[in-house]
């Protein structure tokens, strides 16, 4: 038998290779045990979490590449996350489901892994783990969904959502036809179809190279998702062969492409924390500055909600992930490999873009600079991130009066009967990684009705939470430190002066520096902050760090690489 890390349990005539073999036999021929690799395939799949769950077919057409490869498939299970359902929010769990694939995918006796994922976290969960772990790895995003319609008018997920009910709560749109709408916004399995976080993170996946290039963005009933499953499990195979691991591949070239794709997709803010949160695994330099410096110069290509207009179907249809990339190609690392040892700019071909409407040109832009800006200041001393193009034009320089709520209830208690002026900055704390706990996408705070009816549309809006990749509004987000680990935030009172600067990355309350220090921390707002007692919330609260550089858990941070573990019996 050839020598194989899967080898280390099956091979040999002792007890414990029987013991290993013949629990595992099952049908499987008899050949399986002979050294061929084990693969793995990490399965987000669960009707819990609604956008993953065609994953088990994919994981099918997985298994059909391996064989033919001459590998042993294998269907793990992982730990699954759905953004809509899971509670407090599904980035409580992020950790603990990269905790957990990192150590299934060690324990077991596998050679390398397919990760199949979707909805928001699953993908930077499972290329957490597998960064950590370090076996050979590659991605088959689920895909977003195809794009349902309301009465001949498109529906973005999540983004229209919050249109609609902003509409309601204006009295522009009745509540009928409100709930009207509901059974039309998902029409068919897949992730949402707006550039949220899913669409971003599955995109990004392959610009980081670890996917068959050409395969991100497929929507998810599109058989050609199937064939580059197939293909991608005779990939994997050859990736074992060749020992191909995610920190061959990920490098920090890899990761600043990412950083570009991000801006010229228009890509969720989210992306921050999770490309941050999987360069730890690796051990790669990168920082939120990053984004800024590498971003912020980039072009707005995708026309797609929630900064424009088209969805992800349309996307696909002008040419896809590789159109868009081949119009920064000049922006991109031409060293940065991907999942099959060839650079990434050599798979986007002549990749052609298709509707200029969808993608647009270098030349005409949606907008010139559309990266995220990284705003500091005496409110964010450790950074706070803006996505510009998500943002009214207006508001990017602004002076006003701050409107404090010290925890999303509070919020709820007073928004509908809030009487402020327009230039108010709606400030929300208590929402960070540690204070709500997980750092929940509430940062979007709803307008007061009031100011709704007379035709506001957006306000500043300051929070140490996470905003949907989906949502929209000059909000600043991930401030950092945030209010529960003492940072400024929570310090501020209704009536101070906000000063925000896009332009020049400033993010000020305007006061002296002796009286801010004077303060003391908001007692209602203390009380608010998270206090678990026991299980993962304590863990994850004691540990857990900043946005600004991932919310990982601080013991999770870096690899462990995929040595064996001591035998079980
Ligand atoms: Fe799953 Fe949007 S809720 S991708
Ligand atoms: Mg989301």
């Amino acid at each position: 038998m050839a020598w194989s890390r899967s080898g280390q349990w099956y091979a040999g005539s002792d007890r414990n290779a029987y013991i290993h073999r013949a629990w595992m036999r099952r049908g499987l021929p008899s050949g399986a045990f002979d050294g061929r690799p084990h693969i793995a395939i990490a399965n987000t799949a669960s009707d819990l979490t609604p956008c993953n769950m065609h994953l088990n077919e994919v994981a099918e057409h997985v298994k059909h590449g391996v064989w033919e490869a001459g590998g042993v498939p294998l269907n793990l299970p992982v730990v699954s996350l759905g953004e809509t359902n899971v509670r407090p929010t599904a980035m409580l769990w992020r950790n603990m489901a990269a905790m957990a694939i990192e150590e299934m995918l060690r324990a077991n006796p596998i050679d390398g892994v397919v990760l199949l994922g979707g909805c928001d976290k699953t993908i930077p969960a499972l290329l957490m783990a597998a960064s950590s772990v370090d076996l050979p790895a590659v991605v088959v995003p689920g895909g977003p969904m195809l794009t349902g319609t309301f009465r001949g008018v498109p529906l973005g997920c999540g983004t229209d959502v919050w249109r609609l009910s902003e509409e309601v709560r204006a009295g522009t749109l009745s509540e009928a036809d409100f709930l009207r709408s509901e059974s039309s916004m998902i029409r068919s399995k897949g992730h949402c179809n707006t550039m949220g976080t899913a669409s971003t993170m599955g995109l990004l996946a392959e610009v980081l190279g670890m996917t068959l290039p050409g395969l991100a963005g497929t929507p998810a009933p599109d058989s050609r998702l199937l064939e580059g499953a197939h293909e991608t499990g005779r990939l994997v195979v050859e990736m074992i062969a060749d020992g191909r691991r995610p920190s061959h591949v990920m490098t920090r070239g890899s990761f600043l492409n990412a950083i570009v794709a991000l801006a010229a997709l228009g890509g969720s803010t989210n992306a921050v924390v999770h490309l941050l949160a999987i360069a730890g695994r690796l051990g790669v330099e990168l920082t939120q500055d990053d984004f800024d410096r590498t971003g912020s110069g980039v072009p707005l290509l995708a026309d797609l909600q929630p900064a424009g207009r088209h969805l992800m179907d349309d996307l696909y249809r002008a040419g896809g992930l590789h159109a868009v990339l081949n119009e920064v190609r000049d922006l991109l690392d031409p060293a940065a490999i991907t999942v099959t040892g060839r650079p990434l700019v050599e798979a986007l071909g002549d990749a052609k873009v298709h509707d200029r409407e969808v993608i647009r040109s270098r030349r005409q832009p949606l907008q010139q600079d559309a990266g995220i800006a990284v705003l500091y200041g005496n409110l964010a001393p450790d950074g706070a991130v803006i996505k510009p193009a998500a943002a009214s034009p207006h508001l990017l320089q602004h002076r006003g009066p701050a409107v404090v709520f010290d925890s999303v209830e509070d919020l709820h208690a007073r928004i509908d009967d809030l009487d402020v002026t327009p230039d108010a900055v709606l400030v929300l704390r208590g929402c960070g990684p540690k204070g709500y706990p997980g750092m929940p996408e509430v940062s979007n705070l709803p307008l007061p009705p009031k100011l709704l009816a007379q035709g506001v549309r957006d306000m500043v809006r300051i929070c140490d939470g996470r905003m949907s990749g989906t949502a929209y509004g000059t909000v600043i987000l991930h401030v950092a430190p945030e209010a529960a680990a003492g940072g400024p935030l929570g310090l501020v009172r209704t009536g101070d002066m906000i000063i925000l600067d896009v332009e020049n990355r400033r993010l000020d309350i305007d006061l002296p520096a002796d009286e801010l220090a004077a303060r003391q921390p908001s007692p209602e707002m203390t009380r608010a902050f998270a206090r678990p007692e026991r299980g993962w919330q304590r863990l994850y609260v004691e540990t857990v760090q900043q946005a600004n550089t991932g919310a990982d858990l601080d013991f999770l941070i870096g690899s462990s690489g995929d040595a064996v573990p001591r035998e079980s019996h």
